[in-house]
């Protein structure tokens, strides 16, 4: 079943959780940053020996100092208008991130709203295909949450998830 929570992803105690990183895979801020610190030092010398990641691609590391066992990184589309296959690249982040929690038996898994921060996708339209990535592949998880910062992004993915 999909879980709307409201709340800071790096307190969630499930067997993973997802990071908006960036290319690089060296932190940064955001959701990104927020993990990076909860996890400890381990998680950047982890991410450096993964040499990047592509755009709407994912890696995943232990979470080391996190509640969660693994983080999956996954690197969303910087939003350019849309004419840049930013929805192609966004819905490749949730579907590389449940491709690699399926084959790691990872049974329970939360998002973030990736690239709906700094990386300034529209965050209606990114919910949207969230949703329905989330819908796709929740019957194969014990749970998958859609973990939102604010009360509003919450009550989005809620009046979705109620349609
Ligand atoms: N828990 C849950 N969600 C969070 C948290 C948190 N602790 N902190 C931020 N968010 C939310 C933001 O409110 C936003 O809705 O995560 C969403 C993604 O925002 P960003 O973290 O800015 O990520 P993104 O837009 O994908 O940009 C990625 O930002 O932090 C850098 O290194 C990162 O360069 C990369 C870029």
């Amino acid at each position: 079943m999909i879980e709307v929570l409201q709340g800071d992803i790096t307190t969630l105690s499930v067997d993973a959780i997802v990071n908006a990183a960036n290319n690089s895979l060296l932190g940064g801020g955001g959701v990104d940053g927020a993990i990076h610190r909860a996890a400890g030092p381990q998680l950047l010398e982890a991410c450096r020996a993964l040499n990047g990641c592509a755009t709407g691609d994912a890696k995943i590391t232990p979470g080391f100092r996190l509640p969660a066992r693994y983080v999956i990184h996954t690197v969303g589309p910087v939003w350019h208008g849309g004419g840049q296959g930013e929805p192609a690249l966004l819905e490749s982040c949730y579907r590389r991130s449940f491709e690699l929690a399926l084959q790691n038996n990872i049974r329970t898994i939360a998002f973030p709203g990736i690239s709906t921060g700094v990386y300034g996708y529209p965050k209606g339209q990114a919910a949207e295909i969230a949703v329905r990535l989330l819908r796709e592949f929740e019957s194969r998880f014990e749970r998958v949450i859609a973990c939102c910062f604010s009360r509003e992004d919450a009550a989005r993915y809620e009046n979705l998830l109620s349609a």
